[in-house]
């Protein structure tokens, strides 16, 4: 009995001294590796071709039917009917006075809308001045009369010259932006009923009388 578990032992002694003998005393350098294919697996890359995947590619397209945690899809198509149904149906989530959400607003319109519409909504964005259609101002008579459920039509389905931005902005961003172009509106209104400015000041006092 004592024999055996001494030979026992002794085997695992040896082996751990042999394993030991083995390793390299750098320790920058790798030893045996166990599952190798784990440390340096082979990486696919989204838009590569596969010979493995069908289709060709690694990237496959969803299987019919299936929709995206979390975002149900909306029941409107790009018709114009159903621009006026979202019009009536929807309600923006934010409120008008949500300081985040209007800042987040502010910031989709200046990376997404101002380069058509222009920074305070007019529709004088840099694009126009090299040939793209401009769009109306957003002060104008139509733009005042949209719901917001109307804008967030336009902005998923596009209306005319104006592309879809849904899979640019995010439906909140959509909501959000919706409050920047009330705010766009607000001061556009007030600045045209404001009373003109009164004449500049000289700036240069006028010349002694001769
Ligand atoms: C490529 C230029 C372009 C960009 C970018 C763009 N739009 Fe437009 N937009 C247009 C044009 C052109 C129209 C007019 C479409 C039409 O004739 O009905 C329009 C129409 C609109 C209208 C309806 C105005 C009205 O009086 O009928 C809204 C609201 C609007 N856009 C919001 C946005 C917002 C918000 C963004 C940013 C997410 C955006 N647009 C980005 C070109 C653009």
């Amino acid at each position: 009995m004592r024999t055996g578990l001494n030979l026992v032992l002794s085997v695992v002694v040896v082996a751990l001294l042999g394993a030991y003998a083995g390793l390299d005393a750098d320790p920058n350098v790798p030893n045996w590796e166990f599952l190798p294919n784990m440390v340096r697996s082979v990486p696919a890359d989204a838009f590569a071709p596969s010979e493995q995947l069908p289709g060709g590619q690694v990237l496959l397209a969803p299987p019919a039917g299936t929709i995206p945690r979390g975002l149900p899809p909306l029941p409107y198509t790009a018709a114009p009917e159903d621009a006026v149904r979202a019009g009536v149906e929807l309600v923006n989530p934010y409120a008008a006075d949500d300081s985040a959400a209007r800042a987040r607003g502010g910031v989709v319109y200046a990376n997404h809308c101002a380069v058509c519409h222009g920074p305070t909504g007019l529709g004088d964005g840099p694009v126009t001045l090299r040939g793209v259609p401009p769009p109306p101002s957003y002060a104008a008579e139509n733009g005042l009369k949209l719901t917001d459920g109307q804008m967030f039509h336009i902005l998923t389905y596009g209306q005319k010259n104006m592309a879809s931005y849904a899979t640019q902005v995010s439906r909140e961003d959509r909501w959000k932006v919706i409050l920047h172009v009330r705010l766009l509106q607000q001061r556009a209104v007030a600045q045209a009923a404001a009373p003109a400015a009164p004449p500049a000041a000289p700036t240069t006092s006028p010349a002694p009388p001769q």
